[in-house]
């Protein structure tokens, strides 16, 4: 049975990782590890940072992991305000996980890159899996190194590294914290909270997005594909939506009229308007069959349903 660590497991992504991979292999073979303390119980749990070796070490040991999906990171927002703090997390972290899988054995590795391993240099629409890669944020460059190291790690030990080259991630559960593309997470709380939003790219920014149950879904799908059919060992392109800030306001407003959106970009915006708009990800649909199942209108639903259930949980 494999034991699998999920790090950053209380973050964006592992938050939801966490039960979905509980699911499947069960709660107690799933070790959520993250520098904060989780507020309900998870299941296995440690608190550890990343950029310790020796303690990561021991979490790996104590545990018997047998593979580690490595998502702690510092995103790129609140990576400009101290990049070379945002290189040491992403970085340190990184290497350690890579050099203690060697030293143990750990052959299967999942680690999530982004669309903002692209720059200003790259196609911004239908953007290729092999094109110009020249970021421009540090968490952008920290994405180009850890593709680099992904590749090395295969060529050089055999290691089976899994990669996704996410997309702004949408979701309910865990508060919006440090991306750029976190603006649409953040309007969905204030659709069901003040009623007004301060955004902070201009209506016209398009991203790429993605619900996070296409996201947990792709992953885990990723992760259990044939090995011999992956032809990518960098981290695959992948994609479902892409919108304006405008376009997701309209959406939300056809459920809550009265919300009122007002545009004012700051130093994100220079982030956005370095990142495609629309990825081509039809490597990942040819090598292991991807495929997103929501779009704006069932997204926008989803997304106000459960984030009113959050809160109204919250205050009973
Ligand atoms: N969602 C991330 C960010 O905005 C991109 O991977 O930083």
């Amino acid at each position: 049975m494999s034991k699998i660590l999920v790090t950053g497991s209380l973050g964006q992504i592992g938050s939801e990782l966490v039960p979905a991979l509980q699911k499947k292999v069960g709660k107690d073979n799933v070790v959520g590890l993250d520098i904060r303390e989780p507020k309900e119980d998870i299941g296995p749990f440690v608190n550890q940072n990343t950029t310790e070796r020796e303690g990561l070490k021991a979490v790996l040991k104590d545990n018997d992991i047998t593979q580690i999906y490595h998502l702690c990171s510092i995103l790129s927002a609140k990576g400009e305000l101290r990049p070379w703090q945002a290189w040491h997390v992403n970085m340190d972290s990184m290497r350690n996980v890579l050099a203690l899988a060697v030293d143990m054995d750990i052959k299967k590795i999942f680690w999530p890159s982004s669309i903002a391993v692209f720059g200003p240099t790259s196609p911004r629409n239908n953007t290729p899996q092999k094109t110009i890669i020249e970021p421009t944020t540090m968490y952008g460059v920290t994405k180009m190194a850890g593709e680099g190291l992904c590749n090395y790690y295969f060529h050089k030990y055999g290691m089976d590294i899994r990669s996704l080259r996410y997309p702004g991630l949408i979701s309910y559960k865990a508060p919006p914290g440090g991306g750029t593309t976190d603006y649409a997470v953040a309007v969905f709380y204030e659709a069901l909270k003040s009623k007004n939003y301060s955004c902070f790219v201009s209506k016209d920014t398009v991203l790429p997005m993605m619900y996070m149950d296409d996201a947990i879904r792709g992953t885990l799908e990723l992760m259990e594909a044939d090995k011999s059919k992956l032809s990518v060992k960098t981290s695959y392109n992948m994609s479902a939506l892409s919108f304006s800030a405008e376009d997701l306001t309209k959406e939300i407003q056809k459920h809550v009229p009265d919300l009122k959106v007002t545009y004012e970009p700051d130093e994100r915006q220079k982030i956005a308007d370095s990142w495609p708009q629309v990825i081509d990800d039809s490597r990942a649909r040819k090598d292991w069959d991807w495929k997103h199942e929501f779009d704006l209108p069932k997204l926008t639903k989803v997304m106000l349903e459960k984030l009113g259930e959050k809160f109204a949980k919250e205050k009973s």
